[in-house]
């Protein structure tokens, strides 16, 4: 059975994916960072990153693999390991642009689906677009301020400006980011890593 996780910037997803995969024995799947690589690789070589044609050439002239570690997913481009580049906040600002068009949303989705089942799968569109025959699904939301928080361990830059490119990437990120209409919606604010975890666990179908 595939389990979709999917929600806003920041919400908590991966580590909650990360959690749900260990209790259940099977990988998760972080679809965000084939974005994330996607955006790197087109800042690299130095593309506009609205040029889908230019992004596309570059993804399969060297296509960079997700790895679906239970420990941490990680993105190889042949020998070269990604992952640590990933999460810049230049890959942050410019990985919504990228994600908008079709043509590398195609790329990521085969991708996604050519990966061996069964595994948890987080990002935005899981449960409605690439795995709308998931077997559970849920949609994790926090407020803005909450995240910002959450993610000021992991960026330099100070709380206000990170609450603000959150809110202007869910701004980006709407047409992609809906809820499943069969998503349980768990608003992650007032509960810690191991409570989201349960939510989702107790969420299952028996
Ligand atoms: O999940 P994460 O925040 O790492 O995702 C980075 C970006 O990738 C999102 O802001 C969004 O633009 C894009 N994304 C997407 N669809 C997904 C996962 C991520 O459009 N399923």
């Amino acid at each position: 059975m595939i389990v979709t996780i999917d929600g806003v910037a920041a919400s908590g997803k991966s580590s909650v994916s990360a959690g749900v995969a260990q209790a259940l024995g099977v990988p998760y799947v972080s679809s965000g960072l084939l974005y994330r690589a996607a955006t790197l690789l087109g800042l690299e070589a130095g593309t506009d990153l609205g040029d889908a044609r230019a992004l596309l050439t570059c993804l399969e002239a060297a296509p960079p693999r997700l790895e679906p570690l239970a420990s941490g997913n990680r993105v190889w481009q042949g020998g070269r390991d990604l992952t640590p580049d990933l999460h810049s906040s230049r890959v942050d600002s410019g990985v919504s642009v990228v994600a908008a068009l079709p043509g590398v949303r195609a790329w990521v989705d085969a991708q996604l689906r050519a990966l061996p089942q069964p595994f948890v799968a987080e990002g935005r569109d899981m449960g409605t677009a690439v795995f709308p025959q998931a077997g559970a699904k849920f949609y994790l939301t926090a407020s803005p301020r909450v995240r910002a928080e959450r993610r000021a361990s992991e960026r330099p830059e100070e709380v206000d400006a990170i609450e603000a490119a959150l809110v202007e990437r869910d701004r980006l990120d709407t047409l992609q980011s809906v809820p499943a209409e069969d998503a349980q919606v768990i608003d992650t604010g007032g509960l810690s890593l191991q409570g989201v975890i349960d939510a989702v666990l107790a969420g299952l179908p028996r």
